[in-house]
């Protein structure tokens, strides 16, 4: 009996060795030896759910981390972990409520305050996450992370010179990381203190989208009354683009797949991209919608397939970009002649500037300078549409729809 114990012991530390060392297979099974002699090891479920969780299993991770509180209550750790877990999973509710234990039990752990934070501001109460982000960012101050976290929930509460001091604060904290230092200044541009980048950093619109995941067709369709991907088919039938299943159709910045389905009549193949793993995962639950799903992002891999696609379309995705001329060269590069291009912008662009970043982090585009945008990169107009979009704090958010067709070699003086 104190053998099997002795080596239940050697296999939990040999399991966490190898952990830390990233071999979590390996890993994975000490820890299920450990729990064939001592099933009540919450050690081993802990770790069990921490490794399920890397390797993105979220559903066996909440399993194993609601077994090992339930294992140990008190165990701070633990309900850290699956705290963390629960609002990965986008239940915030229930995230909250754990890792608030979590604090409780450890108050000077920074991870689990901002991720308790991070989890507050998601649920929409940005009011509520500042202490214990403030706390975060006073408890690392050498990380840039909890304290974008706290600039980004001062902008949600409405404190926008706190949110640009916090914001300012990280970008002297990234210590030359380039991700972080463009995200901190993504959102000085939002709050207007600095010139607007070409576009959102890819990183910020990769995180934005993974932690929104699981929530994202919720919350759209429902809260924020999302309806872009239908009136975008609807115009595209109303142009005369055909919906006979008859087309190479690309859904550009896919994300879960709502504009796929909208765009489903149309082809005969359906191909989805986008910088979301998370998003694209949900999108892949979606069987036999998506005949191939890409992650990436589109700037870089539409001049690499060229005139690949007859349809291209982004259903509100270009308002991650600021400067469209390099978006709509890539889509027309990877057109066959004649292709459809079909996007939604948010208008409401200053007349005569290209673009505008708004407080929201999300860029607005004055119509008929994307117009001119597109007959100069040489595409021809065949419908446009204003319409809402969808709704943010309960007001329509206004926005216009295109689609065009690509002629290349023809100019902005060439019509045929
Ligand atoms: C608001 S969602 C819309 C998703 C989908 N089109 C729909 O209508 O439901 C925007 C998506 O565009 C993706 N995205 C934004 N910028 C991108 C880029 N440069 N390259 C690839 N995907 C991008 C995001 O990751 C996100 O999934």
């Amino acid at each position: 009996m104190a053998q099997a114990e002795d080596r239940a012991d050697r296999w939990l530390r040999e399991g966490a060795a190898r952990h830390a060392r990233g071999e979590i297979a390996a890993a994975e099974a000490l820890y299920r030896e450990v729990l064939r002699v001592r099933p009540e090891d919450a050690n081993a479920a802990n770790l069990l759910g921490v490794a399920a969780r890397q390797r993105g299993d979220l559903a066996a991770a909440l399993d194993w981390g609601a077994r090992a509180v339930a294992l140990r209550p008190g165990a701070g750790v633990f309900l850290a972990n699956y705290g963390a877990t629960l609002a990965e999973a986008g239940r915030l509710g229930e995230a909250v409520e754990m890792l608030r234990k979590a604090a409780a039990a450890r108050p000077d752990d920074a991870v689990t305050l901002r991720n308790l934070g991070q989890a507050l501001c998601a649920m929409g109460d940005p009011r509520a996450a500042l202490a214990p982000l403030e706390r975060a960012a006073v408890l690392r101050p050498d990380a840039a992370e909890p304290m974008l976290a706290l600039a980004h929930a001062r902008r949600e509460a409405g404190d926008l010179t706190g949110a640009a001091q916090a914001a300012e604060a990280a970008l002297a904290r990234t210590g030359g990381d380039p991700a972080l230092a463009a995200q901190a200044r993504f959102l000085l541009a939002a709050l207007g203190r600095e010139a607007p980048p070409a576009r959102a950093p890819a990183s910020y619109v990769r995180d934005l989208f993974d932690q929104y995941a699981p929530r994202f067709e919720a919350e759209l369709t429902g809260r924020l009354r999302y309806r872009t991907p239908e009136a975008l088919a609807a115009l595209l039938r109303m142009a005369g683009v055909p919906a006979e299943r008859g087309l190479r159709v690309l859904d550009l910045g896919c994300g879960t797949g709502l504009s796929g389905l909208a765009l489903a009549p149309f082809a005969a193949r359906l191909e989805g991209l986008d910088l979301s793993p998370r998003m694209l995962a949900e999108a892949r639950r979606r069987e036999g919608l998506y005949a191939a799903l890409h992650e990436a992002d589109l700037l870089e891999w539409l001049p690499r397939h060229p005139a690949a696609f007859d349809l291209i379309a982004a259903a509100d995705v270009l308002n991650y970009l600021g400067d469209l001329a390099p978006a709509l060269a890539a889509i027309g590069t990877a057109l066959a002649p004649g292709g459809i291009a079909a996007f939604s912008i948010e208008a409401g662009g200053t007349p005569g500037t290209p673009y505008a970043l708004g407080e929201g982090m999300r860029y607005r585009h004055d119509p008929a300078h994307v117009a001119a945008l597109a007959r100069a990169a040489g595409f021809a107009e065949l419908a446009r549409e204003a319409v809402t979009l969808r709704e943010e704090r309960g007001a329509p958010v206004a926005g216009m729809l295109f689609v065009l067709r690509w002629r290349p070699g023809a100019t902005e003086t060439g019509h045929g």
